[in-house]
């Protein structure tokens, strides 16, 4: 964790400058259930969480735009022309801001001079927590913020996605830019991908925390998978289109599932639709389980959407399992279950307060002993969305 001083001074070496910049920070987030759904047109139910990536910017005269990550010194100052922002394999981590950049443009807000930014995050990178989203919506309020624009909150959001989907070419779904734009401290929020219609829930858990556990496993496959479930789904709904109208995978109860899975021809899509319309059920049940205090209820139905994303969405992996059904079988555990794409990344947990300390020496020794290596632990606060920040970080 940095102060909003040392950021500062940080800004005013690295660009060689007395400008003082203006703050902004874009959380990461965790979903709490609804995996895998969101690019099926169900229900998905995310929170921002308190980690996330600051974004110190301050204008300059001319047309340059240069960034620099204090997570990546190595790159160095990664600069660029406001009129020349297509993607480049060189500017490393730095496409993201410029996609955003580009597709701001785009939607005709003129920005007529460069900046110099400089960004810091402090959710661990490739993790599963939205780090990539955090920054391009970091990179949102910024511009609206030193460039004096209204962006709608749902548009920018829109522009985070598609940078992810044409700028950078990861065919991923609306949640996260959705949880980290729309964010709101103590609360999740049930969206529905199809109509982008949401709303709140407060997150309160007495006397229990939500534990992020990272499997600190290297997520090489994970794109080439989850592209592969994606158009598994796909054909899975183009099967099923034969007897039913319907748009999207997310549109389906249970039991129009069952009376027409048959139409699937493949038993693995099978499997894969099916993860998507329980996991839909699930997270409408969870919703209603958490609004009336029902901890217990909520927690097992987490349990169950781990099971499904390990036995029909085949997304877990040694890693997550052995860090979910281990967190089942201890004292003081709700309910475990692993978060975002999968394939490694990270778990979360609903544990007693009290007995954190011994979740994390019990976890760590079994995933040592089959794994070979630790797992790391975070504890976060539930926050809110993008926004500038004008107190102390
Ligand atoms: C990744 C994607 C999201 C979502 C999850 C799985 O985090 O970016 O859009 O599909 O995986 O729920």
């Amino acid at each position: 964790m940095k102060t909003k001083q040392e950021l500062n001074n940080a800004f005013q070496s690295i660009f060689q400058t007395n400008r003082t910049p203006r703050t902004f920070f874009a959380p990461g987030r965790i979903n709490l259930i609804g995996e895998h759904t969101d690019y099926n047109g169900g229900y998905v139910f995310p929170a921002a969480i308190s980690y996330g990536t600051y974004a110190l910017g301050a204008k300059r005269e001319d047309q340059t735009l240069r960034f620099y990550s204090m997570n990546f010194p190595e790159k160095g100052i990664i600069e660029c022309d406001l009129a020349n922002l297509s993607f480049n394999d060189a500017h490393d981590w730095a496409n993201y801001p410029k996609g955003i950049f580009l597709y701001v443009m785009e939607a005709g807000f003129n920005l007529s001079h460069g900046a110099d930014i400089l960004y810091y995050g402090n959710i661990p990178n490739g993790a599963g927590l939205s780090s990539s989203a955090s920054i391009e919506l970091a990179t949102g309020v910024l511009v609206e913020g030193l460039y004096e624009k209204t962006i709608d909150r749902i548009d920018m959001i829109k522009l985070g996605q598609k940078v992810e989907n044409h700028y950078i070419g990861v065919n991923s779904g609306i949640m996260d830019q959705f949880a980290v734009g729309m964010g709101k401290e103590n609360h999740a929020m049930l969206l529905n991908c199809n109509t982008l219609e949401y709303s709140y829930a407060p997150v309160n858990l007495n006397d229990h925390v939500v534990m992020i556990i990272n499997t600190n496993k290297e997520r090489k496959l994970s794109q080439t998978k989850y592209n592969e479930r994606r158009a598994e789904c796909e054909a899975a709904l183009t099967n099923l289109q034969q007897a039913l109208k319907i748009d999207s995978l997310g549109e389906l109860t249970k039991e129009e599932f069952e009376a027409n899975k048959h139409f699937i021809t493949n038993s693995t899509h099978q499997k894969r639709a099916k993860h998507v319309v329980y996991e839909n059920t699930r997270t409408l049940q969870a919703f209603d389980e958490l609004q009336q205090g029902n901890l217990e209820a909520f927690a097992q139905l987490l349990n169950e959407s781990h099971i499904s994303l390990r036995d029909d969405y085949e997304v877990t992996g040694a890693e997550l399992d052995t860090i979910a059904e281990t967190a089942w079988s201890l004292d003081g555990v709700l309910g475990a279950r692993m978060v975002g794409a999968g394939f490694g990344g990270c778990a979360i947990a609903i544990v007693e307060k009290e007995k954190t300390e011994n979740f994390k020496e019990q976890i760590n020794k079994i995933y040592k002993e089959k794994i070979g290596y630790e797992a790391t632990f975070y504890t976060v606060a539930i926050g809110d969305g993008a926004k500038e920040i004008i107190e102390e970080v």
